[in-house]
């Protein structure tokens, strides 16, 4: 199995406060993980690190074969220059709670802007596939719309065709459902798992909702504290867990 994330002992910290203690987390090609754990573990932070848009301050962290962010050159580390970054970014999608659309740009435009500015794809390819991703995600109707003329449910399904535009290997998501309304979180839900079923997208996604994960995922993952306590198959980590810690954690979720 080709490995898509590798983390080995990633640590990061803003000032004094150790917010990752030691990641150790592994992604295969196809797998989906499900990463859980109290407010605070660190989850978002981790996603972030895997995206670069945040700096580890020890560890490795390697998307595919490459170190994230940084290259090794005599034995050295160095910071990749801004646009090898962004080239990495282009094969990493990531979704985030808010939706952050680009309020003034209409769900064409929001998806057809990476692929064109970072990518330099020829624009009329770029719409056409824009517009596929909208009928994909349900809202071939809504190309015209701005943000603030579409739901949340709808908004999010953007941001996610905004991230199947640059044709990622991984797709991160952070808590995608959270901040919906009950009756639209399922038309998201709906849209990832079509991504699994059809494209056996690599995703990793950070989710309160355990139902999604035990039926999707194929592995979940239990951060708390800035490290992984235990991870394995739905079955074994949702339903007879090792730990006390997330068996704690899971009394309150479930
Ligand atoms: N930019 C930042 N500067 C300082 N501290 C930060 C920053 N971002 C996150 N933290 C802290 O790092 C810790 C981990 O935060 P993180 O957002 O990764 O947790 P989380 O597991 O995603 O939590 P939640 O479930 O609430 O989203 C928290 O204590 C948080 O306050
Ligand atoms: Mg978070």
């Amino acid at each position: 199995m080709k490995t898509v994330i590798r983390a080995e002992g990633v640590h990061k910290r803003y000032g004094t406060l150790d917010v990752l203690k030691g990641v150790d987390l592994e992604v295969t090609q196809g797998e989906v993980l499900a990463l859980i754990g109290p407010s605070g573990s660190g989850k978002s932070t981790f996603l972030r690190c895997v995206n670069h848009l945040e700096r580890i301050d020890g560890g490795r962290l390697y998307f595919r074969d490459r170190l994230v962010g940084y290259e090794e050159r005599e034995g050295k580390i160095h910071e990749l220059p801004d646009t090898a970054i962004a080239a990495q970014r282009g094969e990493i999608g990531m979704v985030f709670q808010r939706f952050n659309l680009f309020p003034h740009m209409t769900a064409l435009e929001n998806i057809m802007m990476a692929p064109i500015l970072v990518k330099k794809e020829p624009k009329a390819e770029v719409r056409e596939r824009a517009h596929d991703l909208l009928a994909r995600v349900g809202l071939a109707d809504k190309a015209g719309s701005r943000p603030d003329q579409l739901s949340g449910g709808q908004q999010q399904r953007v941001a996610i065709a905004r991230a199947l535009a640059m044709r990622p290997d991984l797709m991160l998501f952070d808590e995608p459902t959270s901040a919906l309304d009950p009756e639209l979180v399922g038309e998201v839900l709906d849209v990832m798992r079509d991504l699994v079923r059809v494209d056996g997208m690599t995703m990793i996604i950070v989710t309160h909702e355990m139902g999604f994960a035990r039926e999707v995922c194929d592995t979940v993952a239990f951060m708390d504290g800035g490290a992984v306590v235990e991870s394995g198959p739905p079955a074994a980590v949702l339903g007879e867990p090792r730990h006390e810690r997330t068996r704690t954690f899971l009394s309150k979720v479930l």
